[in-house]
């Protein structure tokens, strides 16, 4: 819920979700977490309130939100993974492919990243993991694919040989890591069910992938975009300035007082 300028963080990949044509979102949440249910829900005092006070425009808003998507809410009882996570949506998705978006990773792109993943999807008829191209010192904080060298499936696209997720850098298959969008096919299910826990007790989203990679195709696609992974500080703080530059409302004044910081004497007073 920490906004970026002004929207929560977890509502940028909803509108990710609606801008790329899902229709159903289902939010996983756990405990501690009701304020993301009320943020989506229809708020009768809220609306009450602005209409009462002829505040348009923050009406209109208030209701773009709760009238976005359909919305459904499963709660993760214990913290057990992402595999976990997705394991516990099985009975809300049913017999469908659906798309995986990890809130804390925000991409800017066009068109957004889930609908380049369901573009692919729809081509190779099989799951696509989104990757990225990642520095080695970085690389163990992520999920590592390695790639068959002479599949030829277009600009981006590879296919998968193996995943390994959170590699020592020396042992990290290649420089191609995860990034929070996937489309998936339901057999992940049964594969994730018969994924067993890591040694710190999670069952992982890339173990359950691996295990299905026993038994069809995998690819995995470069998205084009602009990347911010919100789940540390640093990159919090990178995004917030990104997309307050990004704001036509803003962009002017931010840049400006910006380029009136003196770096110099404000890292000399640390
Ligand atoms: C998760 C996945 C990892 C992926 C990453 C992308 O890790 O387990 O494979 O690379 O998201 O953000 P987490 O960041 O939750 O530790």
């Amino acid at each position: 819920m920490l906004p970026l300028v002004d929207k929560p963080i977890i509502q940028y990949g909803v509108e990710e979700a609606v801008a790329s044509g899902v229709d159903n979102i289902i939010l996983v949440t756990g405990r501690g977490k009701n304020a993301i249910e009320d943020h989506f829900d229809v708020s009768v005092e809220l609306e009450t309130f602005l209409e009462a006070r002829g505040k348009r425009e923050q009406l209109a808003e208030v209701r773009k939100i709760s009238n976005m998507i359909n919305f459904a809410y499963v709660r993760q009882g214990e913290p057990l993974g992402l595999g976990h996570a997705v394991l516990v949506a099985r009975e809300l998705v049913g017999n469908e492919p659906f798309a995986v978006i990890l809130a804390d990773d925000v991409i800017d792109a066009n068109p957004p990243a889930v609908r380049q993943l369901i573009d692919v999807f729809q081509r190779l008829e099989g799951p696509v993991l989104a990757v990225e191209r990642v520095p080695r010192d970085d690389i163990s904080n992520y999920g590592v694919i390695a790639i068959e060298p002479n599949a030829r499936l277009g600009d981006g696209i590879y296919q998968v040989r193996d995943l390994v997720e959170k590699p020592p850098r020396e042992e990290a298959p290649s420089d191609l890591a995860i990034i929070g969008r996937y489309v998936l096919t339901p057999d992940i299910f049964p594969a994730l069910a018969a994924t067993t826990s890591d040694r710190t007790g999670e069952i992982q989203l890339t173990n359950g992938l691996r295990e299905l990679l026993k038994t069809r195709p995998i690819y995995a696609y470069e998205v084009k975009g602009v990347r911010h992974d919100t789940g540390n500080k640093l990159g919090f703080l990178k995004a917030v300035v990104y997309f307050a530059l990004r704001r036509p409302d803003l962009a002017d004044q931010f840049s400006a007082y910006l380029t009136s910081l003196d770096l110099q004497a404000l890292s000399a007073k640390r």
